[in-house]
């Protein structure tokens, strides 16, 4: 592993995505092994998609071989599409049910994602209790991130602002190509969802955010050019005091090669 920072964000980048994901996995079951000793409770935020299912793999061979418990973890996901039927394949439920929840022993009490069957009308209501929810557990004590093709953290899409909260967004129309296949066509893609805001992220206390392959580079190439903008969301981080950025070498292959020598002469190469 390689480890750099660019301001508050410290990079650890890996040779490959297996190589990236037990490393944070090491960093969710340190945290919960430590509170639980301490019978304190944990407060995760969490990512769909593909990024994050070696982790969830591996939490759960560690629930299952080591007896990690999860009865108190507490979990919010970022976002859920709108409209759509929990029970259906592409719901983030339904991935979070059977890549996660369905194999631990966490209580479903404990589980927050946002609600895609709402009527329109429901919807800011149902925002600003998942907002309560999060303060009333204590905030977010590691929220893990994925990034969108685009840069969107969530579905925080380009163009958000750094004050937003929990709300109903529309989604980009990279975004929706990026998902038009799991849905069988752009036709079928959602148009919106439910998304925590950046300022809802970025309140969390650590955010551990990951990014896997070339189709990642441009948004973390970013991170590298001056400043925050809201064209790249994935840049609000910056903003934070305590990101990790965690790389495989096809996410990192955009940085610039002269920035990444100099800053691999400084640190330890393992
Ligand atoms: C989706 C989700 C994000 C996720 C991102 C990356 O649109 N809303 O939370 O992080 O896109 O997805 P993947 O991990 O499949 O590349």
């Amino acid at each position: 592993m390689i480890k750099f920072s660019n301001g508050n964000i410290h990079f650890r980048l890996f040779k490959n995505k297996s190589l990236g994901s037990d490393y944070i996995f090491e960093l969710i079951h340190s945290k919960i092994d430590r509170n639980n000793l301490l019978s304190k409770s944990t407060v995760l935020g969490l990512a769909t998609g593909e990024s994050p299912k070696k982790i969830y793999e591996k939490l759960i061979t560690c629930h299952d071989k080591e007896g990690l418990s999860f009865r108190n973890v507490i979990t919010f996901n970022l976002d859920e599409y709108y409209p759509i039927n929990p029970e259906s394949q592409n719901s983030y439920h339904h991935y979070m049910f059977e890549n996660l929840f369905k194999h631990i022993d966490i209580d479903p009490e404990n589980i927050f994602i946002p609600n895609g069957m709402l009527e329109l009308d429901a919807i800011p209501d149902h925002c600003e209790t998942f907002e309560h929810k999060i303060e009333e557990f204590g905030g977010i004590d590691l929220q893990l991130l994925g990034v969108g093709s685009n840069g969107h953290i969530g579905f925080n899409e380009p163009g958000s602002v750094i004050n937003s909260k929990t709300r109903l967004v529309q989604l980009d129309h990279r975004t929706r190509l990026d998902t038009a296949e799991k849905f069988g066509g752009l036709g079928n893609t959602p148009e919106y969802a439910i998304t925590m805001g950046i300022k809802t992220i970025l309140k969390a206390k650590k955010i551990v955010c990951m990014a896997w392959g070339t189709s990642k580079a441009q948004a973390i190439s970013q991170l590298f050019n001056e400043g925050i903008t809201d064209k790249w969301p994935v840049t609000f981080l910056k903003e934070h005091p305590q990101v990790e950025l965690v790389l495989d070498e096809g996410a990192a292959s955009l940085i610039n090669p002269g920035f990444l020598k100099k800053k691999i002469s400084l640190t330890n190469n393992k």
